[in-house]
């Protein structure tokens, strides 16, 4: 069989981590987490005094950090120089800088040719779950999923991931940071015109999952 590639893109809180790793173990094909690279980048800036707000020095500073991911769904892993960092991504430090990061169109270039080549090196086809994965990085992927939710939907997931943080203060900076994703200038988040929409605020997580898995089948 020919590989399949499979873009899910949408903002967070919508469920794109869980659903992509389960399809992707579930039909046997890698999975690659592009917002843990553009974290990973993050990390790397912060690490080294970078100063995130001068997009200037994150330009020339982009191809710097050595940035690889481990794409089985059963066990992602990222590493920047060797240093395994799926920890460190994930503060609120990171989270708060990184789509300052993410805008920098030298730091777009880098982390796009990394996911291309992990695409297409994939044997059996890959799950590639972002912001832009339809639109920009794999424009001619066999299944295109936009996922949404309500803003309420979606804080509240996310303060449930974070055991317990104010979904309140969650729904705003959750808001603040798909608001920079959405209108900046390099790729920005949006639905591809052929992405299949699926609103998963009253669906459950295996409803989702189930839902992407029959759109791959079909197109198998
Ligand atoms: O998906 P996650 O919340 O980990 O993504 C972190 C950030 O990485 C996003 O807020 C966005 O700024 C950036 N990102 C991006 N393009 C992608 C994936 C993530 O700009 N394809």
């Amino acid at each position: 069989a020919q590989p399949v590639i499979v873009a899910i893109d949408g903002p967070s809180g919508t469920g794109k981590s869980s659903t992509s790793k389960a399809v992707a173990a579930q039909l046997g094909l890698s999975y690659l987490d592009t917002g843990a690279q553009y974290r990973a980048m993050t990390w790397w800036m912060v690490t080294n005094g970078i100063d995130v707000d001068d997009p200037s020095a994150v330009a020339a500073a982009a191809d710097k950090p050595e940035i690889v991911s481990g794409t089985d769904p059963n066990h992602p892993t990222i590493t920047v120089d060797g240093v395994d960092v799926s920890g460190p991504i994930r503060t609120p430090e990171v989270t708060s800088k990184v789509s300052a990061v993410s805008a920098v169109p030298e730091v777009r270039a880098r982390i796009t040719e990394l996911q291309r080549s992990l695409a297409a090196t994939a044997e059996r086809g890959i799950v590639v779950e972002g912001r832009d994965i339809g639109t920009t990085v794999l424009p001619d992927a066999d299944v295109k999923i936009f996922l949404t939710a309500s803003p309420e939907a979606r804080a509240a997931r996310r303060s449930g991931e974070l055991k317990g943080a104010d979904v309140h203060t969650t729904r705003e900076a959750l808001l603040k940071r798909d608001a920079a994703d959405s209108s900046r200038k390099t790729s920005p988040l949006a639905k591809a015109d052929d992405a299949i929409e699926v609103d998963t605020t009253d669906l459950t997580l295996p409803q989702v999952i189930e839902c992407v898995v029959t759109l791959v089948e079909e197109k198998r």
